[in-house]
C-alpha cells in the first residue's frame, strides 16, 4: 500500500514529536514530505533529529496551493491562526487535515462550520485527536443517547496562571495562595474568553458533547499540584462518567501536556491501520 505523504505545520513540542514518530515508525504507513513553521530556525532543529527530511520546506502560506498537491494529509500543530491560513486552503484541494490547535474552533465564529462544509463538499476528513484530555470516547457514545451535563474542571499550580489578565483584573494575588482556590466557574465559551491556556480542551469537550454555552468549566488555583490535572464529569441516559487526567508537561513546551502530542500519534495510526479500536 502507498505511503500517505503527510506536510506538518508547526516544529515546536507537538510536531517534533510527531515527525520524530513518523520517521521511526516505517510500521505508521506515513511519509513526511513537507514541513512548514514561521521560525526557519524551529524546522532546522528538527531535520537535524531526522534520519528522512522532507523534501519541502516552507516557512509561510505563499504559493501554497502549489505545495499541497505534493501531500494528502496537512497536519497543524502550529497555532490557532494555523488553522485559517493552512488548513482551509488543504481541504479545498480535497486533502486530510488534522487539527490540534482546536481551540480556534471554539473562538473563531463560523470556522466550524466552515470546514464541515468544504470537507462534506470535497469528501475530505478532519482529525481531532483527543489532546490533552480523556474520555471523549465514552463521551461520544454518551451523546448518541442523551447528555445531561458535562463538567470540567481543571487545576494547575498557581504559577500556571501567572500573567493572566482575568486572574490580574480580581485582584487575586497568585504567591499568596495555600490551599486551593476556584478563580472561575462558567461556561467552556467563556473560559476559554478568560483562560485562552484552557481553550483546546474546553474546545475538544464542547465539540463531543453538548456544545461550549451548555458545557461548564472550573478553574482552580492549587498549590498542591505540581501537574495539569483535568477532572471530567458527564451525565447521561448510558449513566454516569467520570474521568482525570494527571498531565505530565511536555519536556519542551511545558505549556502543552505530553499527551497531546501522543494522542496525535496514536491518531495518525488508527488513519494508517485498517482495524480501529475504540470510539
Ligand atoms: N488539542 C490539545 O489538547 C492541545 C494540547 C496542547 C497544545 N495544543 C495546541 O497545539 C498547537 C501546538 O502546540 P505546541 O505545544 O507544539 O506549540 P509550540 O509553541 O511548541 O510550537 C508551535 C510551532 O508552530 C509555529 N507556528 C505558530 N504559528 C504558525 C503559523 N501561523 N505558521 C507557521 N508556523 C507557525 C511556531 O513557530 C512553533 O515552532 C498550539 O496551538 C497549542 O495550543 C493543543
Amino acid at each position: 500500500m502507498a505511503k500517505i505523504r503527510a506536510g506538518v505545520v508547526g516544529c515546536g513540542a507537538i510536531g517534533s514529536e510527531i515527525c520524530k514518530s513518523i520517521d521511526s515508525e516505517s510500521g505508521l504507513g506515513i511519509e513526511l514530505k513537507l514541513l512548514i513553521d514561521k521560525h526557519p530556525e524551529n524546522i532546522e532543529r528538527l531535520c537535524k533529529k531526522l534520519k528522512n527530511k522532507p523534501d519541502i520546506i516552507k516557512s509561510d502560506s505563499t504559493k501554497l496551493d502549489e505545495t499541497l498537491t505534493e501531500v494528502d494529509l496537512l497536519i497543524e500543530c502550529a497555532s490557532q491562526a494555523a488553522v485559517r491560513e493552512f488548513v482551509i486552503p488543504a481541504l479545498k484541494q480535497g486533502k486530510d487535515a488534522m487539527i490540534l490547535s482546536v481551540g480556534a474552533l471554539l473562538c473563531e465564529p463560523g470556522l466550524f462550520e466552515e470546514l464541515e462544509s468544504i470537507s462534506k463538499e470535497k469528501g475530505c476528513r478532519v482529525y481531532i485527536p483527543s489532546g490533552a484530555v480523556a474520555g471523549i470516547d465514552g463521551l461520544k457514545s454518551g451523546a448518541v443517547g442523551g447528555i445531561q451535563s458535562v463538567e470540567l474542571r481543571t487545576r494547575k499550580p498557581p504559577s500556571g496562571f501567572e500573567g493572566n489578565e482575568y486572574v490580574k483584573e480580581k485582584g487575586i494575588d497568585l504567591s499568596s495562595i495555600e490551599r486551593e482556590k476556584t478563580l472561575f466557574t462558567g461556561s467552556a465559551k467563556e473560559a476559554v474568553k478568560y483562560f485562552p491556556e484552557n481553550v483546546n480542551v474546553a474546545a475538544s469537550l464542547s465539540l463531543a458533547g453538548i456544545g461550549s454555552e451548555a458545557t461548564r468549566v472550573t478553574i482552580v488555583a492549587d498549590p498542591s499540584t505540581m501537574e495539569n490535572v483535568h477532572e471530567i464529569k458527564v451525565r447521561g441516559e448510558f449513566g454516569k462518567l467520570f474521568v482525570r487526567v494527571e498531565n505530565v508537561p511536555s519536556r519542551a513546551n511545558p505549556k502543552t501536556s505530553y499527551l497531546a502530542a501522543l494522542s496525535a500519534i496514536a491518531t495518525l495510526k488508527s488513519i494508517s491501520y485498517p482495524i480501529r479500536v475504540g470510539t
